[in-house]
């Protein structure tokens, strides 16, 4: 099959891979268009699922599409193509926030690269954002590394803070997500992103919320701001939690799309060892505590996003727009 036979249904595919991407309150914030021309799959922002109130720069919004720009990118050389990614390929264009060309057949479908490509390819599909206790079995090193690395080269950096690094971390997502419940605009927006899948393909479901941490250590996001209260009774999370840092060197649109790059990447190699993962985005939404969250240790970074990791239970699946609905 060459571009040019890219048949309805493998693009069906393609945007269905690029969809199960993450991203905040489940917005699922992009449009896919077919450039046949150029063999092209291009991703633009849907402004209409803005956060206004949480996300006014639409940093998050980047970061959500970063992801699925690499779940895209997976899915074109799991087909079989080439794939070339561009972002922020027009500069006229500010909403285009990337673009995967089809740039021909890869060499050898057999090749080692072909089956790593295969083997996260699959996680995209197992992949769940899982806000359940952990248990407290580290993470093996050789993980790690491969971790850090994968940051790396996507174009930001996976920071492992220690337990004294980690306890001021949590501390300030703490501070956030009680400034969040007592911000009436941000904790109404927040609420209305909890729905039922019965009423809506964009969103959290109740069931995918996790408990509160009994003991205090994990400051979870509380989507509903207590209205209605969590079903779910409150129980204990990890003494110790393993957390980890996405930064990157500069704070771009284009920086902000390589997070997410690297946010996914880091999450589809974790599944793929049964890692599960939750996000703590609370405190880089506030920008005195997202300054804070800076290790000057590491150097003048910005911080992304904090991603919490862990064995434990697989988490519940958020619904998702159709393909076809997200082709424009
Ligand atoms: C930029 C960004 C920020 C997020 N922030 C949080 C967060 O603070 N707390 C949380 O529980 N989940 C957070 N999430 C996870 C989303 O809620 C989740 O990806 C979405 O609901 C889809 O569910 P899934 O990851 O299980 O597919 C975030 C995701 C992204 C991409």
């Amino acid at each position: 099959m060459t571009p040019a036979t890219l048949d309805a249904t493998v693009l069906e595919d393609l945007v269905s891979a690029a969809v199960a991407a993450p991203s905040m309150h489940n917005t699922q914030p992009w449009r896919f268009r077919l450039r046949p021309e150029t063999h092209t799959l291009e991703i633009r922002a849907a402004l209409d699922r803005e956060l206004r109130a949480e996300d006014p720069d639409a940093r998050g919004l980047h970061l959500s599409v970063g992801a699925a720009a690499f779940n895209l990118r997976l899915a074109v050389a799991h087909h079989g193509w080439e794939p070339v990614l561009r972002l922020l390929p027009d500069p006229h264009e500010p909403l285009l926030l990337a673009s995967v060309r089809l740039a021909g057949r890869r060499p050898s479908p057999t090749s080692a690269a072909a089956t790593a490509v295969d083997g996260l390819y699959d996680q995209i599909w197992r992949r769940h954002t899982s806000r359940s206790p952990f248990s407290p079995r580290p993470l093996p090193g050789p993980l790690w590394a491969e971790l850090l690395d994968a940051a790396l080269v996507e174009g930001a950096r996976l920071h492992l803070p220690d337990p004294d690094e980690t306890h001021r971390l949590l501390a300030l997502t703490y501070e956030a997500e009680a400034r969040t419940i007592a911000d009436q605009e941000r904790r109404e927006e927040s609420r209305r992103w909890i729905r039922s899948p019965a009423d809506s393909d964009l969103g959290i479901p109740p069931e995918a919320l996790g408990p509160h941490d009994a003991e205090g250590h994990l400051p979870m996001r509380d989507f509903s701001a207590l209205h209605p209260p969590s079903s779910q009774p409150a129980q204990p999370f990890e003494r110790h939690p393993q957390l980890a840092v996405l930064a990157t060197d500069h704070d771009r649109p284009a920086d902000w799309l390589r997070a997410g790059l690297a946010l996914q990447h880091v999450l589809l190699l974790a599944t793929r060892d049964q890692v599960r993962a939750s996000l703590l985005h609370q405190a880089v939404e506030w920008p005195d505590l997202r300054w804070m969250l800076r290790d000057p240790r590491s150097g003048p970074e910005h911080v992304q996003i904090l991603i919490r990791l862990g064995y434990g239970p697989e988490g519940a699946p958020t619904p998702r727009r159709a393909a076809t609905a997200a082709l424009a």
